[in-house]
C-alpha cells in the first residue's frame, strides 16, 4: 500500500495484522499496534523522544544477565507484572489470590532442607525466624508431597548471588510438606531492600522522586502435580515501604503475621531474644503445575 497521509499508516498495519495465521497472535498484535499508534498520536511523540525510546529498549536488553534483569523490573516498576498477575488468577481476577510476582531473583535447583532444618548456610546475623506454614486444596484438605522453593534476602537486604559475604544458595532451600500438608524451617529475619537502579529503572525511578525499595518478604513456589505452581511472596508488616512497594507487589492477601517474641525460645535457649515467627496457609488452586523461567541462573 502506498501511503498518502499520517491516517493511512494505521489501517496499513492492521491490514497486514490480518494475515497472522495464529489467532491468539493476530488478536494480540492487532491490539498492540491499535494501542502504540493511538499512544503516538495522543501524545505527539517527537523524533528525537522516538529515538530515545529505542535507545532505552536496547539498553534494557543490554542491561540483562544472567544475574541481572531490567526487563523484569521495569515489568514491575511499571506495574505490569502485578497487574497479569492478579488478572490471571483468582478466578481472572473475581476473587483473592495469593499468587504475586515471582520476581528477578528466583534460581531453579536449590538444595534440598528436611522440615525443621535451616536454609541459613552462612554466618548470617540476624533475628532468628521460625516459619511454619500448611499447604491446603481449596476444599481446605492437606496437600502432601508438593515441593516447596523457599528463598529471600539477607538481614541487611541482599540475595546471596549479590553478596560475597554469603555462601551460595544461602537462604534459599526446597522442602517437601508432609502428610499435614506442613512445612516449616529456620531462618533469619529478611530487609526489604532497593532494586538495582544501576540503569533505565534507576532513572526512572529519580525522574519520578520515587524510593527503590521492596518491603521485606519471603518468596515461596509450591509445585505439585495436579495443581497451578503457586508462585508467592509473604511480605513483613513492620517493614516501613509495605504500603509503598516500588514493584507494586503488595496485596492484602499476602501481608504475613510475623510474630515478635522478646521472650526466651521455649524449645532453644540459644535462640537470642527478640525472634519472630511466622505461620502461613497457602491454598492451591487445581490446574497445571509448571515451573516458571528462571529469571536468572
Ligand atoms: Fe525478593
Amino acid at each position: 500500500m502506498i501511503i498518502e497521509r499520517h491516517e493511512d499508516v494505521t489501517p496499513a498495519v492492521l491490514a497486514v495484522m490480518e494475515q497472522t495465521t495464529d489467532p491468539r497472535l493476530r488478536e494480540i498484535m492487532t491490539s498492540l499496534v491499535s494501542h502504540l499508534h493511538a499512544f503516538v498520536r495522543e501524545v505527539g511523540l517527537t523524533e528525537e523522544e522516538f529515538q530515545s525510546a529505542a535507545a532505552i529498549l536496547n539498553e534494557m536488553g543490554q542491561a540483562t544477565t544472567d544475574t541481572h534483569n531490567e526487563m523484569v523490573l521495569m515489568a514491575g516498576s511499571l506495574g505490569v507484572s502485578p497487574l497479569v498477575c492478579l488478572l490471571n488468577n483468582g478466578d481472572n481476577g473475581a476473587t483473592e489470590t495469593q499468587q504475586n510476582l515471582l520476581g528477578p531473583f528466583w534460581r531453579m535447583h536449590s538444595p534440598p532442607v528436611d522440615n525443621g532444618g535451616s536454609i541459613v548456610r552462612s554466618p548470617t546475623p540476624g533475628p532468628v525466624l521460625f516459619v511454619s506454614a500448611r499447604v491446603q486444596d481449596r476444599a481446605g484438605d492437606p496437600v502432601a508431597g508438593a515441593e516447596v522453593d523457599v528463598w529471600h534476602s539477607s538481614p541487611v537486604g541482599l540475595y546471596e548471588h549479590q553478596d560475597a559475604e554469603q555462601a551460595a544458595m544461602n537462604l534459599r532451600g526446597k522442602l517437601v510438606t508432609d502428610d499435614a500438608g506442613r512445612f516449616w524451617f529456620r531462618t533469619v529475619k529478611m530487609a526489604g531492600y532497593p532494586i538495582p537502579t544501576n540503569t533505565v529503572v534507576g532513572r526512572l525511578l529519580r525522574a519520578q522522586h520515587r524510593h527503590p525499595f521492596r518491603p521485606a518478604h519471603l518468596h515461596v513456589l509450591i509445585f505439585k502435580e495436579g495443581y497451578k505452581t503457586l508462585v508467592s511472596q509473604v511480605y513483613s508488616p513492620d517493614d516501613p515501604h509495605i504500603d509503598t512497594d516500588v514493584q507494586f507487589g503488595v496485596t492484602r492477601a499476602l501481608i504475613g503475621d510475623f510474630q515478635r517474641h522478646d521472650e526466651p525460645h521455649p524449645a532453644d535457649a540459644g535462640v537470642q531474644t527478640p525472634w519472630y515467627s511466622l505461620d502461613y496457609t497457602f491454598t492451591l488452586e487445581p490446574g497445571t503445575a509448571r515451573l516458571p523461567r528462571p529469571p536468572i541462573k
